[in-house]
C-alpha cells in the first residue's frame, strides 16, 4: 500500500506499507483525499515529537471500505470525514460535551499498519496519507455522497480547528471585533468563522503578502503585513481605534479587539495577540510550538481589565454535531470549502505542497491517492 511515514530523518513516500482488517468497533476506510495541516510538518520538523515509524496526515475523507463486527453507525461504501478525537464516549468529558477533553483522544497510538514488514504507528489517531487506514467508529461521520472528497477532507482538520474556535470556543457574538494572525488552513477558517459569527471587523495578519487577496476572500476586513520592524499589534489597534469615546484616559492602552486568534504558533505572534486586545478582550492560542515554549504578560493588563488568554484545540468540537454543521454551511453557501483548495496533487508529490506551503502561495495542498 502507498502512503507517506515518518521515517524520523523526514518523510519518504513508500509502497511499502501494510495494514490488518478493522476490529470490533473499527472501521477502515479508503481515503480519497486529505489535506497537509501544518501540525503534519510540524512532525516531520520536530516541532511535535512522534516516534518513528508513523504515517502521517490527520485531515481526510473517503469510503468506508469495512467495518467491524459491532459497528453500526456506518456501513460499506459510505463518504465519510474522519475526525481525530477518538473518544471513550462514557468519560464525564464526553458526557458533557467536551470529547476534545476526553483522556483517551490525546497521545493515543496504535499500530494499524506495518512498515517495510515492522509495525509503524497512525498519527493523531487517524493516518490519512495512506491509501487506507484504520479507526474507531466514533471518529467516521457520515457526508452526503455529492460533496466533493477533496473540499470535504479539509473539515478534518483545519475547518472543524477554525470555525470551531470561533464557535465553540471563544463564542463570538455579533459586532465584537477580531485579529486574526497567521492566514493558513486554519486561520482561513477562522475567519470565516468571525464572518458567520458577525464579527464587524477582521483585521488578518501575515508575513506572507500573498495571503491578503485569500484572507479578504474569505472575510477579512483588513489585512497587516507582518515583517521584522512591524509592531502587528499596534497596526491591529490602529485599524480597530477605541471604542469607547467617553473614555478619560487610562493606565493601559484603549482600542484594539475584542478576540485574537493565534494560528501560527510562536511566542512572539501570541504575544502580539495578546497586546492587540481591547479591554474586556481574550486571545486565544491555536497554534502549537515546540513543548515547553512559554509568553511573559505583564498580569494587571489581564487583571485590571478583563483581560485573558484561552487555549483551544481541535476547535472544541464535537465531531458528530459539527461536521455535520460545516456540512449544512457549506450547502447553504455559508462556509467556502471548495476555495480552500488552491492546489491538488497525487501522494507522490508531497513535496510540491510542503513547498508551497512555506513559499505562502497556498491556502491548504491536497493528496489525492
Ligand atoms: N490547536 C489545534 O488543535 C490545532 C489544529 C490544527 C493546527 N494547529 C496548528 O495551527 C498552526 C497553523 O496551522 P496551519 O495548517 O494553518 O498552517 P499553515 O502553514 O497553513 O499557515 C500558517 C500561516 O502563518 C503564517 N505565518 C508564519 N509565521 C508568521 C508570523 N510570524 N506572523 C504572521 N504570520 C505568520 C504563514 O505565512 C501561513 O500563512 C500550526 O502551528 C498547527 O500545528 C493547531
Ligand atoms: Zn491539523
Ligand atoms: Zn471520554
Amino acid at each position: 500500500m502507498r502512503g507517506i511515514v515518518y521515517t524520523g530523518d523526514g518523510a519518504e513516500v513508500t509502497d511499502e506499507l501494510g495494514i490488518g482488517d478493522p476490529g470490533p468497533t473499527q472501521v477502515k476506510v479508503s481515503i480519497q483525499a486529505a489535506g497537509v495541516c501544518h501540525s503534519d510538518l510540524s512532525v516531520i520538523n520536530g516541532t511535535i515529537p512522534w516516534k518513528p515509524p508513523a504515517v502521517l496526515g490527520h485531515e481526510g475523507a473517503g469510503i468506508v471500505e469495512a467495518v467491524g463486527s459491532e459497528v453500526r453507525s456506518v456501513k460499506v461504501g459510505d463518504h465519510v470525514v474522519i475526525a481525530t478525537l477518538a473518544s471513550c464516549g462514557v468519560c464525564r468529558a464526553c458526557s458533557t460535551g467536551h470529547p476534545s477533553w476526553c483522556l483517551s483522544t490525546l497521545g493515543n497510538i496504535s499500530f494499524p499498519f506495518t512498515y517495510k514488514g515492522e509495525p509503524a504507528s497512525n498519527f493523531a489517531a487517524v493516518s490519512v496519507f495512506a491509501e487506507q487506514t484504520i479507526v474507531a467508529e466514533v471518529q467516521v461521520v457520515k457526508i452526503p455522497d455529492s460533496i466533493p472528497f477533496t473540499s470535504a477532507c479539509l473539515i478534518g482538520c483545519g475547518v472543524l480547528t477554525g470555525v470551531g474556535a470561533v464557535l465553540n470556543r471563544a463564542k463570538v457574538r455579533p459586532g465584537e471585533t477580531s485579529a486574526v494572525f497567521g492566514v493558513g488552513g486554519v486561520g482561513l477558517n477562522v475567519i470565516q468563522g468571525l464572518k458567520i459569527a458577525g464579527a464587524t471587523k477582521i483585521v488578518a495578519v501575515d508575513n506572507q503578502p500573498g495571503k491578503e487577496a485569500l484572507a479578504r476572500q474569505f472575510g477579512a476586513t483588513d489585512f497587516v503585513l507582518a515583517g521584522e520592524g512591524i509592531d502587528s499589534a499596534k497596526a491591529v489597534r490602529e485599524a480597530v481605534p477605541m471604542s469607547n469615546e467617553h473614555a478619560w484616559g487610562a493606565l493601559f492602552p484603549l482600542g484594539g479587539v475584542t478576540w485574537a486568534f493565534d494560528c501560527v504558533g510562536h511566542p512572539a505572534v501570541l504575544k502580539s495577540a495578546l497586546d492587540c486586545l481591547d479591554w474586556g478582550g481574550n486571545a486565544v492560542a491555536i497554534g502549537i510550538p515546540p513543548r515547553g515554549t512559554e509568553v511573559s504578560v505583564d498580569i494587571n493588563s489581564l487583571a485590571y481589565v478583563d483581560r485573558g488568554l484561552l487555549g483551544c484545540r481541535y476547535g472544541s468540537a464535537r465531531p458528530h454535531h459539527d461536521v455535520k454543521l460545516m456540512v449544512d454551511l457549506y450547502q447553504s453557501g455559508q462556509l467556502k470549502l471548495d476555495e480552500l483548495v488552491s492546489l491538488t496533487t497525487p501522494l507522490e508529490q508531497f513535496r510540491d505542497v510542503v513547498d508551497a506551503m512555506h513559499s505562502g502561495t497556498v491556502a491548504r495542498g491536497v493528496l489525492t491517492f
